[in-house]
């Protein structure tokens, strides 16, 4: 059943702690989707969750490259859709492989691949609120997004 959660993100520093937090809840074979308006926190989000696992290089946005893989104890694969022209890219280019039971896959603008991505175990929708803040809601698609869900807030 999809549970629902909404978080106020009051600044940059909650973004970033929430990233932190949900980052150590993270196991591989985990799938994670991220929406919303551009500059609404998106990749900000998941830098703070790739330096919550120990990345301390420069995680830079995928907007251009599409893809960015990041090597822990599992593998994290950053996609960012935004320029895809058809959902039908994902699968041209050889992405699925890399949803898969080992590595943890992050994914921002998934609606640009809508009707071919799978469901993921966590959709965060991010809001602008002001200048400042954001809000989010934590959406649960499955059973290991509901077990995550209950330690997020
Ligand atoms: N509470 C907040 N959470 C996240 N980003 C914030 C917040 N307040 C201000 N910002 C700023 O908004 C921008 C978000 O950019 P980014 O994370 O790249 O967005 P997206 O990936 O969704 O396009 C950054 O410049 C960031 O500093
Ligand atoms: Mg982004």
């Amino acid at each position: 059943m999809a549970i629902e959660k909404t978080i106020f993100l009051k600044d940059l520093n909650e973004t970033n702690s929430f990233g932190k937090k949900l980052s150590a809840l993270l196991k591989p074979g985990d799938l994670i989707y991220l929406s919303g308006d551009l500059g609404s926190g998106k990749t900000t989000c998941v830098r703070a969750m790739l330096q919550g696992l120990g990345f301390e290089g420069k995680v830079k946005s995928p907007t251009y490259s599409l893809f960015e893989q990041y090597e822990f104890d599992f593998t994290v694969n950053h996609f960012d859709l935004y320029r895809f022209k058809s959902p039908q890219e994902w699968e041209d280019a050889g992405f699925s492989e890399f949803i898969n039971t080992e590595d943890v896959t992050i994914i921002e603008w998934p609606e640009m691949a809508k009707g071919i991505l799978p469901g993921p175990d966590l959709l965060l929708n991010f809001f602008h609120h002001d200048d400042l803040s954001r809000n989010m809601t934590i959406s649960s698609l499955s059973k290991r997004g509901d077990e995550c869900l209950q330690y997020l807030s």
